[in-house]
């Protein structure tokens, strides 16, 4: 740019994504085809697995990832991936996509956040802005993360850095609703550094962009998402319990219901993962915080926490009126991980169901062709198989709904008498039970 006899070398925007996941590594992906991108993640052997153009979780086809990768951290249009702090000092953005768990307790964990703001406080400058992705409660930016940036870097707020708040709301294993397809929200500390976060996810997300008036807005807007997801699914999981005492098909009154324009199509099921059934413990410790004890929130919680347990004690049901002693039974488990076609295990509530019939003395047999056996053993001390093991099953439970089994002939797998229970109501053939 020429201003009067001075030339002027703007430079150009380079954003770091701290945390490279779910979320961070698809983010990053698309941005690097239209900016300078490096992806930082404590994870060694995820940068490893990165920058040689794989990705374990599925969500970036290999190709796709190769062809943004770049070998060295450079002002060029790429992605270039790494563990080491210096190399993330000259960007400008950085957005900031850490998990962000619950405790034992269901209280949320907020360490990988707090770890990750020292991080870009470590290497912020003034100028810069810190966007945050994470599913947090409203506040969580301005008042547990800008105060870590503030002390760690020594600058001032809204004066030298800036912040901003854009949610994720990609959907694991869902190859049609890709991230730059979702219409993405965003906020900043000020309007005009809105703006400014508004524009660089415009010029990448296809969908468009929603600017929230303020980052609290956009926070919370995130995280009710899930909580009306969670407590929708508890409703139906409760419908599901009350139509088996009447021995009526929950699926068949659904779809008799699901006819009219504004009736909601949820399905019954179990709630894992780490969305749907940890952010509203977020939103409830907040409103705690805040004097307010959630009562719908927290009652489609408890519902939904139940379900393994349910299950288990349906599945027993079915067994008993079958003449199937349950101690010592065979049972095949279809499915670990915590959503169908996705390999991720984290939260899944199948282990509820699997330890329930434990507890009634049922040997389990987990066959998924998605999990990683060695994550499924690191997480949960079981067993998880690639195939099934040629042999008779005194109860057979289809427990995530992968397309793969539903070509599967299960009758191999069952003896004349055994039991067959689908807890996603996918499966085409007669069954003893299910949701
Ligand atoms: N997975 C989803 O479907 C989804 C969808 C929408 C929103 N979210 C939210 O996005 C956030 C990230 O979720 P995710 O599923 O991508 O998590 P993830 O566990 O897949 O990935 C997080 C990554 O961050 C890294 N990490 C942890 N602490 C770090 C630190 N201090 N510095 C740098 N890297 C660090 C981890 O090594 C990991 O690779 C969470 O708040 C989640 O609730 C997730």
């Amino acid at each position: 740019m020429v201003l009067g006899k001075f030339i002027i070398i703007m430079k150009k925007d380079k954003i770091a994504i701290i945390g490279l996941g779910y979320v961070g590594l698809p983010l990053a992906r698309l941005f690097a085809t239209k900016y300078s991108v490096v992806g930082f993640d404590i994870n060694t052997d995820r940068i490893f697995e990165l920058m040689s153009g794989v990705d374990s979780t599925l969500e970036v086809d290999n190709e796709t990832l190769q062809s943004v990768l770049v070998d060295e951290n450079s002002d060029e249009i790429g992605l270039f991936c790494t563990n080491k702090l210096s190399k993330i000092k000259d960007c400008n953005y950085y957005i900031i996509t850490v998990p962000t768990p619950v405790d034992k307790n269901n209280r949320p964990i907020l360490t990988p956040l707090i770890k990750a703001s020292q991080t870009v406080g470590a290497v912020l400058k003034k100028g810069d802005i810190v966007i945050y992705e994470s599913t947090v409660y409203p506040g969580a930016t301005e008042e547990d993360c800008v105060p870590v940036l503030e002390k760690v870097s020594g600058l001032k707020f809204n004066k030298d850095f800036y912040a901003g708040y854009s949610p994720e709301r990609i959907n694991p294993g869902d190859k049609e609703h890709t991230v730059e397809k979702i219409l993405k929200v965003t906020s900043g500390s000020t309007p005009e550094i809105g703006l400014k976060v508004n524009g660089l996810y415009k010029s990448v997300i296809t969908a468009g962009t929603h600017f929230a008036p303020t980052i609290k807005v956009a926070e919370a807007s995130k995280v009710i998402e899930n909580a009306q997801r969670d407590i929708n699914i508890a409703f139906v999981n409760e419908l599901a319990k009350i139509f088996n005492l009447l021995d009526i098909n929950t699926h068949d009154v659904l779809e008799a219901a699901g006819t009219k324009w504004n009736f909601l199509p949820f399905k019954p099921g179990l709630v894992g993962g780490h969305c749907i059934g940890v952010d509203p413990y977020y939103l409830a410790q907040k409103a705690q915080e805040n004097g307010y004890h959630p009562e719908i929130i927290l009652a489609g919680r408890r519902l939904n926490d139940g379900m393994g347990d349910y299950v288990a004690s349906d599945i027993v049901k079915c067994m008993i009126k079958k003449n199937i002693p349950v101690n010592g039974s065979k049972v095949l488990i279809l499915g670990i991980t915590f959503k169908e076609n996705c390999p991720d295990v984290r939260n899944t509530k199948a282990v509820d169901l699997i330890k329930a019939l434990k507890d009634y003395g049922a040997n389990i047999t987990i066959h998924d062709p998605w999990a990683d056996g060695d994550e499924v053993m690191h997480e949960y001390g079981l067993e998880s198989l690639k195939s099934i093991p040629n042999e008779k099953f005194d109860a057979v439970v289809l427990t995530v709904a992968h397309k793969s089994f539903l070509e599967l002939n299960l009758d191999l797998f069952r003896n004349p008498n055994s039991i067959l229970y689908d807890v996603k109501g996918v499966l085409k053939q007669q069954v003893d039970g299910g949701l």
